[in-house]
Order: C-alpha cells, then structure tokens, then sequence
C-alpha cells in the first residue's frame, strides 16, 4: 500500500497563515492529506489526487477582489464533502451564487472580526456533533470581509454578533463553510469539526505510524535496489529517524558518515556514535576532523564568516568520506514536510538571510548521487513517533534541536579550544538542572553561550577574572518565533551557583528574555 492508496484528502491553501494546522488535525485522526497552492490545483490534478474530501483553506485575498484566487469549479462536481474555512467559506459562498461584502469597521450585521469570539448554535448539524451543545462556543475569527447573502441550498446553522452567516451548510451537497478558524487553538473545541467532517466523509483512520513504517520501507527498498546509500548523520532527530528506517529497509547498504568537526556538546560524538554503532549495529563512520575545523576557525570571529567556513568544509569532508564507499548511489536526507510544501507567496519578493544554515543541499549534484527522503510526508512529531516505533530510545527522540554549526555559535566572538571546552561543561550542567527540575519536555530548545567578556568575581578570598555565560532557553513551535521560557527565581539562582562552582573559568552568568523576533533562538 503506498500514500495513493490511502483515502486521501485535499487542502487548498489559500494561503493562510495556519493552513498546516489544519494539516496537523487531520493526521492527529489518521487521515492522510496532503497541502496543495491554489494555483497547482487544476481540473486534472483533481482528477489525478481523487480526493475523498476537500478542504480550503482562509488566506489573505478579498474575493470581491476581480481575480482573487479561486479553486477550479471542477472542484464543486466531484461529489465529495467539502469544507471552507475563513476566505475559504466566502469562496464557496462566491462561487455557488451566494454575496460577499468587504469589512465595516462597526454597525450591526457583518463586520470585520478579530480574535475571540462566541457562536450560538442554530439547529443541528453533524459537523457540529459533539460539541456546539451550549448556548455558546468560544471560537477564533480572523476576517476583513464576511458572507451578505447565502448561496442557494445553504442554511445557517451558527451566527455570532458580527458573523451572522458564521456556520453554514448545504447538506444534501455535503459542503459546509465556516467563517472562523477551527484549526487554531484558540477554537479550544476545533478539532471535534474535522473529526466530524472526516467522519461524515467516510475516512477509515488508516493513516497509522505503524502502516507508514511498512510502507515507507517497501518504497525504500523499491527505490534503492541493490545500490548503497550514504547518510550524514548529524545526531538530530531527523537524520537519526531517517538512517534508522532505511537501515530497517537495506540493511548494510546503508553507511552513515557522522561528521565531527569539535564543536559538539561533551560526550555528544560517543553518544551517537556508540547508539548506532552498538546497539542498532548500523555502520558508522567517525570522521574525526575536529584539528580541521578548529584550525579554520582560529581568529575568526564574524558570524557569517564561521558558518560559511564550516558549511564549505563539512561538505568537503562528507564528500572526502563517502568516496570511500565504493558505489554509493543514493544520498539519504531527513526533509520534513514542511520543508516541502510549496507555500503560497503573496509579497513574492526574496526575504532577508538573517543567518546562512548549512545543509548538504547541493551535493546530490555534485557527486552525482540520487536522494532518498523517506520523512517527505511526515511532520516533526509525527518524526518522534516514527522513531519510537523504530526503537530508538525516548531520551533520544525527545532531543532538543542543535544546530549543524554547534556551539561555534554559541560562542559569539573568536573560538578557543580553552573557550570550547568550558562551554561543554557549562551546558552539562546547565541541561542537567533542567532535566532533574523536569522542564526539558517543556522547552523547546535550551543552552549556554559563552560570551566574549571577562568579569571580575571573588570566590572564597580570592580574585576571579573569568567568562560570563548566557543561559536560553525558549518555548516554540517551530523555532520561527520563540518566547523566553519563565524559569522561576529558584531555579536560576541554584543553576547559576551550580555552574560557577562546578565550572572552572565562568564566575558569572546571565539569563537571556529576549524572544524572537526581535532576537534569534542562537547568539550568532
Ligand atoms: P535562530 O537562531 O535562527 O534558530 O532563531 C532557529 C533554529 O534553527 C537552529 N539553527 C540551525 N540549524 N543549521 C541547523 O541545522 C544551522 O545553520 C542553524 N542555525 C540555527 C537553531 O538552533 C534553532 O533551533
């Protein structure tokens, strides 16, 4: 069974802000459903995708904009359930005969709405099985312009102060249009609209972690053959979940490089090394090339610089490694899908590079290998599920993200072996307050900086001039946006005594509350 064969739902992105959530309510039911731009959705796409239901998406555009994007009318004839959110309900309304008015600022009947808002339920419906079973039901509004008449076969069947048309349906037609966001959180009762609508259309729930694994490995072993591939094993989750389930498909066709440039956290190399190596017995390659990085970073202090030095010579050292493993013919990568949807650009300009991340992006060209990218389809959690499927231990799965550059830029300033080696310990220390207070899981990423000042402390009777260190640690998504993490006073007095104890060279440490933007997660 591949991805086609599943029951397999279509979202036509509009291009709203929050269209993957929409994404991620419906995998947390087991459906499949895959994200398309409106502009890639045409007649024979939709016959090729045979969808069992759709879904459009809210997005920016006005649709009494001439020319505001549509979906082909094609859509309307397939015969299954459709749902609209947002512009994707006033799209419905527009195309089926039904009047859509731009946003007032004030007066009674539709106006434009945002934030918090409440819907009173008028007659029962399916969709709303479940849950609108109150007077009243928090929901999420984010709209300029609002429905003014309804399309012939539609009924009502919520209204709120400004949104008179705020849930509608034709069910004969089985298409049903909403006018808030049931995908965000703050519709704290949203998911139960898609269970209902996913119900309605008859989806079985067959999209389980345990049938993608089968399947995932079959489309492997298809693609591979009898061919070696290559791997770059960074010890992130999805370079880790990636080698594992190929390793699972080809066995010792598989060879994973790990590429230690000497700026990982301590015990980091021995730890991924040792995890792949022992106990999954899936073969490794060591490249120790800490003295080739260190040396090109020697007096250097500019970021860019630095993430440009190492980016060029992990390439060069991958490439140096993998040509000794004679007929390799595939590249194996952990993308994720959101690296692959194909989101809908309203500005179209380039945006700004705040900070160059390094990948192994253009060596499949340069060595002529083909990519294997078996998580294509699979969000970041859905990831840690894959990979306690496979085995791989909880501690390891639940990691915090570290960047492919290290701790160079945890290090803002010039990098020193002496430097590198008190910010080890520093973080141990630090990520090991965290862990027995029991806050890892609830942070998304945390670690110490090393900063390029001296301070003047005293410890017993004595004189210090030593490091400062910052502490981060962030809540977040996806790292896009990131708020500090509120740690109580406690918790920072003990860890800060704790590191300049434990630590020799810091005698002062700071706590960073910047959130992003207007900061980045890492210093540099
Ligand atoms: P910033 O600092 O841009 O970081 O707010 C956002 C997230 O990305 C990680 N990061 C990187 N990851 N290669 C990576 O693989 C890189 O060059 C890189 N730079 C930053 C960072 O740790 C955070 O999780």
């Amino acid at each position: 069974m591949s991805t086609s064969d599943h029951d397999r739902l279509l979202i036509i992105d509009f291009g709203s802000q929050v269209t993957q959530l929409i994404a991620r309510r419906l995998r947390e039911l087991s459906v499949y459903c895959e994200i398309h731009p409106y502009q890639n959705v045409t007649d024979e796409f939709l016959a090729e995708f045979a969808p069992k239901a759709v879904i459009f998406s809210g997005g920016p555009d006005s649709v009494t904009r001439e020319g505001s994007p549509r979906p082909p009318r094609s859509v309307y004839g397939l015969g299954v359930p459709i749902l609209g959110i947002c512009y994707g309900q006033q799209v419905m309304m527009q195309d089926l005969g039904g009047r859509v008015e731009g946003g007032k600022i004030s007066g009674g009947g539709g106006t434009a709405e945002f934030g918090r808002a409440f819907v009173r339920p008028e007659g029962k419906l399916d969709l709303l099985r479940g849950w609108f079973e109150s007077e009243r039901e928090q929901v999420w509004m984010s709209h300029g312009d609002h429905v003014a008449a309804l399309a012939p076969g539609f009924e009502v069947f919520g209204t709120s102060p400004h949104a008179p048309f705020a849930i509608t349906a034709d069910t004969a037609r089985n298409f049903y249009a909403v006018q808030f966001h049931p995908e965000v959180h703050h519709t704290p009762n949203g998911a139960k609209l898609y269970e209902n609508f996913v119900t309605l259309a008859g989806f079985g729930g067959d999209w389980t972690m345990g049938a993608y694994r089968e399947e995932a490995i079959a489309k492997i072993r298809d693609q591979v053959g009898s061919a070696k591939v290559i791997c770059a094993l960074s010890g992130g989750v999805d370079s880790s979940v990636a080698a594992a389930l190929i390793h699972e498909a080809v066995g010792d066709q598989l060879t994973c490089v790990f590429v230690d440039h000497g700026l990982l956290r301590l015990d980091e190399a021995e730890e991924v090394v040792g995890m792949f190596r022992d106990h999954m017995n899936l073969p490794v390659i060591h490249a120790q090339e800490q003295e080739l990085f260190l040396g090109a970073l020697e007096g250097v202090s500019d970021p860019e610089t630095k993430r440009k030095i190492i980016g060029r010579l992990f390439i060069d050292v991958f490439q140096k490694y993998a040509d000794q493993i004679a007929g390799a013919q595939f590249l194996a990568q952990g993308t994720l899908y959101p690296d692959v949807i194909e989101s809908v650009s309203f500005s179209g300009g380039p945006s700004v590079t705040i900070k160059s991340h390094h990948n192994v992006g253009g060596l499949p060209e340069k060595m002529g290998l083909k990519l294997v990218e078996p998580l294509r389809e699979l969000f970041k959690d859905e990831v840690r599920a894959l990979g306690r499927e496979l085995g791989l231990p909880a501690h390891f799965i639940g990691r915090h993200p570290f960047p492919g550059p290290g701790l160079a830029i945890r290090c803002p300033g010039e990098i020193t072996r002496a430097k590198l080696e008190i910010l080890r310990k520093a973080d141990a220390v630090y990520i090991d307050q965290i862990r027995k207070h029991g806050l890892y899981d609830e942070i998304w990423q945390a670690f110490c900086a090393i900063l390029p000042v001296r301070t003047v402390g005293v410890m017993g009777d004595g004189r210090t001039y030593d490091y400062a260190c910052a502490l981060r640690a962030v809540t977040s998504v996806d790292g896009m946006t990131a708020d500090y993490y509120p740690f109580s006073h406690d918790f920072l007095g003990e860890t800060a005594t704790r590191i300049i104890n434990e630590v020799e060279g810091i005698n002062r440490v700071t706590y960073d509350i910047t959130s992003k933007p207007p900061g980045t997660i890492e210093w540099e």
